[in-house]
């Protein structure tokens, strides 16, 4: 059998979750199944993405993958290494960031010092730990920062110093939750081109990222799961994904109001229909066939349109033909 640098296999993770003030004597527990069942191998040297949107599960698989947060049931490994059982061998093979504002480096410190003391903690000789400290710090593009405490960083900064924690112990294995949240688009575009190019093709690390943003899951990821209330929908390439809606168009509409449900159901040629309060979005397998229709029925609800775009699917079109719903509260970002 291929050994998987990540192996998961039928994890599940519920999280009880009580409503109201800490002080309140009537508050309500709410049990949250963050994870169901989830099976996910990433193969060595692959970028794997996990693609949901928020509260699907996806820092809570990375948090259970670098031992943070133990499962209910279901085996994770590591490079081999049990994450439950063997959780000490199982650190030493990944380098990770974790979203969703958890520290992970020493603020009172600065991006310098963080660094070659991560770097000592991973074994790394005292030159070894120096030399990667500079180099990361340069590809960071943190340099003029190095010196400076990390409390003192801008968010991005933050992230970057995160990611260049990461990479300090040369690991094998990676795991980004999340790594281009926050950061300016352009520096994003850089970071993803290092994880392509430097990360996968130079240094053939077997790389598992999460996101919410569906042009990053395709154009990183060799493969992409899709994740939706702790539960996976599909494992695919990107281009299988897009298979599936491949000979369709997507008329993408944005009105003033609300739209109503179920009312262009009548009209012939519409394959699928999502709405999403002033959004829909319309697929057909020919747009200028129904494209009028479309337009005297808006009209003659007196619903005012704001914009038309037609498009061929994208991996969000996918993601929502399999989940019935959109990346609800996405960030976009270019
Ligand atoms: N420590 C916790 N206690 C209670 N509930 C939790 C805890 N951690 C996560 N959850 C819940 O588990 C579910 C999954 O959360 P998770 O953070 O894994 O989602 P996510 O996919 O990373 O979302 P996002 O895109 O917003 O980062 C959510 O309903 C969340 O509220
Ligand atoms: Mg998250």
């Amino acid at each position: 059998m291929q050994e998987f640098p990540i192996y998961v296999s039928k994890i599940s993770k519920k999280f009880v979750k009580t409503r109201g003030s800490r002080f309140r004597r009537s508050r309500k527990k709410r049990i949250v199944q963050a994870l169901d069942n989830v099976d996910l191998q990433v193969r060595k040297g692959e970028i794997f993405g996990l693609l949901g949107p928020n509260g699907a599960g996806k820092t809570t698989l990375v948090k259970i993958l670098t031992t943070i947060v133990i499962p209910d049931s279901g085996v994770a490994k590591i490079n081999g290494f049990d994450v439950v059982k063997e959780s000490r061998q199982a650190r030493a093979s990944f380098g990770a960031t974790i979203g969703g504002g958890e520290r992970s480096t020493y603020w009172k410190m600065t991006g310098q010092e963080n660094l070659i003391f991560f770097g000592r903690m991973y074994g790394l000789s005292r030159k070894k730990a120096k030399d990667r400290t500079v180099h990361l710090l340069e590809q960071m593009q943190l340099t003029d920062k190095a010196h400076e405490r990390v409390e003192n960083y801008s968010t991005g900064m933050k992230m970057k110093i995160n990611f260049a924690r990461a990479l300090i112990s040369d690991s094998p294995v990676l795991l980004f939750d999340e790594p281009t949240l926050g950061l300016d688009p352009s520096f994003a575009r850089d970071l993803r081109l290092y994880i392509k190019n430097v990360l996968q093709k130079e240094e053939n690390k077997t790389i598992l990222l999460t996101t919410h943003y569906m042009a990053e899951a395709d154009q990183l990821s060799d493969r992409v799961s899709l994740i939706d209330n702790g539960k996976i929908v599909d494992t695919a390439t990107p281009e299988q994904l897009k298979l599936q809606i491949k000979d369709q168009e997507v008329i993408k509409i944005r009105t003033t109001d609300s739209l109503p449900n179920r009312f262009l159901e009548d009209i012939p040629g519409i394959l699928e229909i999502y709405n999403h309060n002033d959004s829909i979005r319309i697929h057909t397998s020919d747009s200028s066939q129904i494209m009028l229709s479309v337009l005297e029925k808006l009209k003659e609800m007196n619903i005012t349109i704001k914009s038309i775009d037609v498009e061929t699917p994208t991996l969000e079109d996918a993601f929502i033909k399999l989940t019935g719903r959109g990346l609800a509260d996405r960030k976009e970002e270019s």
